[in-house]
This record gives C-alpha cells, structure tokens and sequence, in this order.
C-alpha cells in the first residue's frame, strides 16, 4: 500500500519532470547551434579543410595545401576580398555561393577574424 510520503513524492516528480522538458526546450530555442559564427562555420564544412581553429591541420586540408587562415596576409585582406574569395572560390578552395547566404557569407568573415589575433595582442 502506497504510504502519505508516495502520495506527495508522485505529483512532485511529475513536476520536476515537466520543469527540466520545460527548460530544456527553452535552451534549445534560445541556443541554435548553427546560428553561432562557429556553427555556420562547420555547417558550411568550413572547419572540414581549415579546421575549428583555422590552421588547415585536417586530414582534407593537408590534402588541398589548405593555408593558415590567422595568418597576417589574411588579416591585411579586406572584408569584400574575403568574400570575394568564399563566394566565389579562389584557386583550389571551392566557391560557396550555392550552398552560403551572402549573410553568411559575412559572418565567416567574421569568424576568421576571431581567430586571428589583433596586431597588438601579436608578439614581435
Ligand atoms: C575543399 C577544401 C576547402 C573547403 C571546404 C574550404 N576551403 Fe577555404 N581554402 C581552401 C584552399 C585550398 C585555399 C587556398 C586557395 C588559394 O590558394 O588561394 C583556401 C583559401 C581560403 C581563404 C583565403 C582566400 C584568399 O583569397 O586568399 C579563405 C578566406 C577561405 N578559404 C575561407 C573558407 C570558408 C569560409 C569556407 C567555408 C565556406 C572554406 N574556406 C571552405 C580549401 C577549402
């Protein structure tokens, strides 16, 4: 026979349950992985030549001499060049347009640059 504990702990767990759903779903609306410059980044299969980090240290970028995206050269080309490139392609890195928003397009852009330190923030 269930004791007056049972009775009160039933309801109660029922609740906790529809509190973690609850707040689960709430996480998953507020936090869209791939709407995070990071996310575009590995859904566009960015990261699959350049890697997460933009070294091209992966096993497709070896392959295809995929450059170091943090390097200066990159950082000294402008945002329209950078896109130019994405887009459109550029020697053996395949053009996007197809498959990228030209918002997108942007925020790629975007997520190079945070992976390249800022001229002061480099050593000498
Ligand atoms: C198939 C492998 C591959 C994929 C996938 C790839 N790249 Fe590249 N990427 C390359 C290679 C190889 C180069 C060097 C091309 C060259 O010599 O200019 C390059 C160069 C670049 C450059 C420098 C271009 C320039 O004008 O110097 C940028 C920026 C870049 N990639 C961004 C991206 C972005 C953003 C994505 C995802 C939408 C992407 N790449 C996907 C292989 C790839």
């Amino acid at each position: 026979m269930a004791s007056a504990r049972d009775r009160l702990t039933l309801p109660c767990m029922a609740r906790r349950h529809i509190i973690v759903f609850a707040s689960l779903w709430i996480l998953a609306l507020a936090a869209p992985a791939a709407d995070t410059p990071r996310g575009v980044w590995v859904k566009a299969k960015c990261a699959l030549c350049h890697g997460i980090d933009g070294s091209g240290q992966t096993k497709a970028g070896r392959q295809v001499a995929a450059p170091d995206l943090r390097t200066p050269e990159i950082a000294k080309m402008t945002d329209k060049a950078l896109e130019k490139s994405i887009a459109g392609g550029h020697k053996r890195m395949p053009a996007f347009q197809k498959q990228v928003t030209a918002a997108n397009v942007r925020v790629l852009v975007q997520y190079i640059r945070s992976l390249t330190p800022s001229p002061s923030a480099r050593r000498p």
